[in-house]
């Protein structure tokens, strides 16, 4: 990459050229204005952030002649993907027949789970995860830790060294679940507090509060979560939310007072800005009002949600209330790291639900509509200048299949459509962090 020098600063100017389609606004709610697509496209990458992106004849001419080009011409460029819904420690029993939700933690999860007090464990799985997601082209990832502290430490450290977008959390969990995971409310707390001053706002890492889930965490660890979550501005909190019918009736009994599951979380000062919640399927309009009210995100895990036989998420009414949705894989219970498979699953989940999910709306919820969930959009999700350049290269020609159907397409959104129902990690041509290669299909990872 060149490197020209403007008075004192240096700085790296480099082109992409491509087929070019990012959002500014949300499809549902814009319609033809949410997007811009440029059939010859150029961005322009300063420095790792979005210089300019629009058509390459308008750019071209006023580049400087030593700027370094990448000529992708053929293939789609779309914005780094955005997963706002992962665990990394299940990376290992992703396809393990489940049943049901509680009989899947019980049997599967809990288990895998254990091996992370060895760090040596952590870092390989770690490193695993990081560099699967990129080949998947996700750049941001919302994900859960285990309970122990090394490995949050982990997953930090592969991130960082990637370059990678990440929120993780240690898992607080002091009741309901095998004693080789179980901590208690205090050193839960202490432990939480450890890693927010070791690692929040570290490069591109955050930390996220993650008490489990209700039903495994006691009213005075619940407590302490919603602690740290006010007492630390800008940290996240993740947890699950009216995943199951079963599991929806446990947290009503372990918490008679509350009026609903949703209820248990605002009562203990869980809900807020930067508040995410995976799958949000058993709720009613009361509890989608105060999502909204309070800017709390849900996650939509569609893998996950049909591999348990959990339920349909009804997006249509989480956007009638104006709650922020963002689209998870829920590895391991989602069965792909892929978001072009989630999207597909999506798509079927919204089908059996009565309700559409243009391709439009999913390269939305896969790109802004994640960032947006994490109160991320002023720095990544689309291109206006700015942005950090975390890009995904798409190749429509990834499979024999993929390069047919697109060939018999007439229109754009034929094509994106096309490529959320087919596409998988093989369309992923390469990967972008703040402007660098971070994976290419033919030559692997950067690190
Ligand atoms: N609810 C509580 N823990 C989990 C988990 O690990 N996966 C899923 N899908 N749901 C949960
Ligand atoms: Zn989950």
């Amino acid at each position: 990459m060149v490197r020209e020098t403007s008075g004192r600063a240096t700085s790296t100017l480099a082109a992409f050229r491509a087929s070019i389609l990012h959002y500014v606004d949300d499809p549902a709610a814009a319609g033809p204005r949410a997007f811009e697509h440029f059939e010859d496209g150029l961005l322009l990458v300063r420095d790792g952030r979005v210089a300019e992106c629009g058509p390459a004849t308008q750019i071209l001419p006023k580049l400087p002649a030593d700027v370094t080009h990448h000529d992708h011409s053929g293939r789609l460029i779309v914005p780094g993907f955005v997963d706002t819904h992962s665990h990394y420690v299940q990376t290992d029993i992703i396809a393990s027949d489940g049943n049901s939700l509680l009989d899947w933690l019980t049997h599967h999860t809990y288990p895998a789970e254990r091996a992370f007090s060895d760090a040596r464990h952590a870092a390989e799985v770690a490193a695993f995860y990081c560099d699967e997601l990129l080949r998947n082209g996700t750049t941001t990832v919302l994900a859960f830790a285990s309970a122990q502290p090394v490995s949050v430490d982990a997953l930090f450290a592969s991130a960082r060294e990637r370059r990678m977008r990440l929120i993780t959390g240690k898992v607080m969990m002091d009741r309901n679940c095998p004693d080789y995971l179980r901590d208690d409310a205090t050193s839960s707390y202490t432990d939480s507090l450890a890693l927010i001053e070791r690692w929040h706002g570290v490069d591109r890492l955050a930390y996220a509060v993650t008490p489990r889930f209700a039903p495994t965490s006691t009213p005075a660890q619940m407590e302490l979560a919603g602690r740290l979550f006010a007492d630390h501005p800008g940290v996240y909190l993740q947890s699950h939310l009216a995943e199951t019918r079963a599991e929806t009736a446990w947290a009503s009994e372990l918490y008679p007072g509350a009026r609903s599951y949703l209820d248990i979380y605002d009562r203990h000062g869980q809900l807020g800005a930067r508040a995410v919640f995976a799958h949000c399927l058993w709720l009613d309009d009361a509890d989608r009002s105060r999502m909204a009210a309070t800017g709390a995100a849900m996650s939509f895990c569609p893998s996950s949600n049909l591999f348990l036989g959990s339920g349909l998420f009804d997006l249509e009414r989480a956007r009638a209330f104006g709650v922020r949705v963002g689209l998870g894989t829920d590895i391991g219970a989602g069965t792909s790291p892929s978001l072009l498979r989630t999207l597909a699953d999506a798509y079927k989940v919204l089908r059996l639900n009565g309700q559409a999910l243009t391709a439009h709306d999913g390269f939305y919820l896969g790109t802004l509509g994640g960032a947006r969930s994490l109160y991320l959009d002023a720095r990544i999700g689309n291109f206006e200048p700015g942005k950090e350049a975390d890009f995904v290269v798409l190749d429509p020609q990834a499979t024999p299949l993929l390069a047919r159907r697109l060939a018999a397409a007439t229109s754009l959104e034929e094509r994106l459509f096309a490529l959320m129902t087919l596409g998988d990690d093989r369309a992923v041509a390469e990967t972008y962090l703040l402007g660098e290669p971070a994976w290419s299909r033919d030559g692997g990872g950067s690190s």
